[in-house]
């Protein structure tokens, strides 16, 4: 059969609106694994939304909870986990990522990231003025960063079908 089967959790990485909890979800389901978007835990553990987290306790704070979760995620068996945008900026989360999965950098350009997070109103990083502008700002510190990973797969506009497929002929 044409079973794709991985031996390490997978992490996606990757821009605010590249579609990683969307494409990790599905992935997830090719590869009969859990998923898991650390948003979401993060938000679990803290009792309250990222937004919340951010106005409350500041951005190094959410960063610090965001390490802890992801370090203590990738202790389990193999598995998906979407990651925030962030979180490979870190070095430590990167250093046990490498270490400990095969990493995805689900790449898109900016237009793409424009329209896919114009939608939700739930990034602090984007409450600004220029969210355009400040996702371009974004791209340029951290595709370096991203670059690291394991994998590189472009995010394609429209459906995530041919996005998955990239992504499972990647792996
Ligand atoms: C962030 C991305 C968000 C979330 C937080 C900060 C970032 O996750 O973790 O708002 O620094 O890029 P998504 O990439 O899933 O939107």
């Amino acid at each position: 059969s044409d079973e794709i089967t991985v031996d390490r959790p997978v992490v996606l990485v990757g821009l605010m609106g590249a579609g990683k909890s969307c494409i990790g979800r599905r992935l997830a389901q090719r590869l009969r694994l859990p998923f898991v978007d650390a948003d979401r835990e993060i938000e679990q553990a803290a009792g309250c939304s990222i937004p919340e987290i951010f106005a409350r306790h500041g951005e190094q704070a959410f960063r610090d909870g965001e390490r802890r979760v992801i370090l203590r995620l990738l202790e389990s068996p193999p598995f998906v986990l979407a990651t925030g945008g962030g979180a490979f900026m870190d070095p430590r989360t990167r250093a046990a990522v490498h270490g400990k999965a095969i990493s995805i950098w689900l790449r898109a350009d900016l237009d793409l990231l424009v329209r896919r997070t114009g939608r939700r109103g739930d990034r602090p990083l984007l409450q600004v003025d220029d969210p355009r502008a400040k996702l371009a700002e974004l791209m340029e510190m951290r595709h370096p960063f991203y670059a690291e990973a394991d994998l590189t797969v472009d995010s394609q506009d429209g459906p995530p079908d041919l996005t998955l497929e990239r992504v499972l002929a990647a792996l």
